[in-house]
């Protein structure tokens, strides 16, 4: 069939074959069907939809456009995702814990976009890290340490790369089965047998309501399941930040914090933390998730994680120590913000703050700009917490920006909002999906 008949079928809502699915992707990836048939199916995807059966050939296509990692015999092999939020250091706890209670997690991870930041960025504000390794050093991190966090490479789903480019500028990025194959088939061409999801869902996610992060989780957890793969998504609240650092050298710090018991160990997000490895190892091991959950606690208070994770660094060329002096003698332009009022922090609004940090030049606004690597926002209070009027609300920190400083600190400030009860502390965890 030619590409303008899959087009017409798709506009009228029909299920497309299989075999059309794969040739229209392979053509795509060839050069042979141009952007603006390839742009016009995926409006039609979005406007129509697609079946659980179509989102899997998709998605099966999209991984095959490329190379593909087999891990061998050995320890399960497992990866976690996350849809992307505000303060999202997440994965630099996660992964090295997983590894730490016995997986091999190869982590292909993405770079910010918007206020979403990305893991690559912020490891690679320690000195020396290389988060662009060839998928053959890739290999061997993970071989002789458990864990290594890289960027995907163009080896990895061509069609998706080029895909996601032409989503981004003609208005179909929101459609599940693209989101699902998209992000579905760089994690299937990892190689991972268990895949975790963490689904965000809230004003700082990508997925703002529950129906919507839900049927985004189902979709995943679907898709993969077609694909042979062990899969689980918790859908995780996203309102405000998550933990005190928004940025990327401030995040790596916290994170590190977490890893080495310098955090609360019950101060959100550490449990989500553990909550998301405890399932990757249950999965993964097909074991309880209660016997998981108390491995990874220990693997974490014992310190064995924060191994992991140091180990990891090292492999790859990365200096903790250098990132410690470096950030500490950063000449960055700081504004602290205070409390107008006395009461109880209500929220933190986490799109503001995402937008605040991106201002402030954390992250990046179009794809290959430079990011500051020390900028972004320190929190000083969390939700629920009671604060006097005057009391520090949160530091901005920039180092290139300084002229916006104090317009975006009165922005952040109204982010905040105050209650004279404690607001009811609403769990991370809102859903799982199995
Ligand atoms: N992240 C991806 O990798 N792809 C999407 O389509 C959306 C988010």
């Amino acid at each position: 069939m030619v590409a303008k008949e899959i087009i017409d079928l798709k506009r009228q809502g029909a299920e497309l074959a299989e075999s059309d699915i794969r040739a229209f992707i392979a053509g795509f990836v060839s050069g042979e069907i141009p952007d603006y048939q390839m742009s016009a199916l995926a409006m039609a995807i979005c406007c129509r939809g697609m079946t659980a059966g179509e989102t899997a050939v998709l998605t099966d296509a999209m991984m095959r456009s490329g190379s593909m990692l087999e891990w061998g015999e050995g320890l399960p092999v497992a990866d976690k995702h996350s849809t992307g939020g505000v303060g999202d250091k997440l994965s630099l706890v996660i992964q090295p814990l997983a590894a730490a209670c016995g997986l091999r997690v190869p982590s292909l991870t993405g770079r910010g976009l918007g206020i979403t930041g990305g893991t690559a960025d912020k490891l690679e504000t320690i000195p020396g890290y290389n988060a662009s390794l060839s998928l053959a050093r890739f290999r061997e991190i993970v071989a002789a340490v458990g864990v290594s966090m890289t960027v995907q490479t163009g080896e990895i789903c061509p069609a998706d790369k080029k895909l996601y480019a032409l989503r981004d500028v003609t208005g179909t990025v929101a459609s599940i089965p693209l989101i699902t194959s998209s992000i579905l088939s760089k994690k299937l061409a990892e190689g991972a047998g268990t895949l975790v999801f963490d689904v965000k869902c809230g004003k700082g996610a990508f997925m703002r309501t529950f129906d919507d992060a839900k049927a985004l989780a189902r979709s995943l957890v679907e898709s993969s399941r077609a694909a042979g793969r062990k899969a689980l998504a918790l859908v995780t609240r996203m309102d405000a930040p998550l933990g005190r650092a928004v940025g990327n050298a401030n995040e790596v710090a916290e994170a590190l914090a977490m890893l080495r018991g310098e955090w609360d160990w019950a101060l959100e997000p550490l449990p989500l933390c553990v909550e998301l490895a405890a399932r990757m190892v249950a999965l993964a091991k097909e074991i309880a998730v209660d016997e998981a959950r108390e491995l990874a606690w220990t693997k974490l208070k014992s310190g064995e994680a924060a191994r992991f994770f140091e180990d990891m660094v090292m492999a790859q060329g990365g200096d903790l120590e250098a990132f410690a002096a470096r950030r500490a003698g950063a000449k960055t332009h700081r504004f602290r913000i205070c409390a107008p009022r006395s009461g109880y922090i209500e929220g933190i609004d986490a799109l503001t703050a995402g937008q605040v940090a991106l201002a402030l030049g954390a992250g990046r606004k179009t794809a290959g700009e430079r990011i500051d690597p020390y900028a972004g926002i320190d929190l000083e209070v969390a939700v629920g917490d009671h604060v006097l009027t005057g009391a520090p609300l949160a530091t901005l920190v920039t180092a290139t920006l300084p002229d916006s400083l104090e317009q975006e600190a009165a922005k952040l400030l109204a982010a905040f909002s105050f209650s004279r009860e404690k607001p009811d502390s609403k769990p991370l965890i809102m859903e799982e999906v199995a």
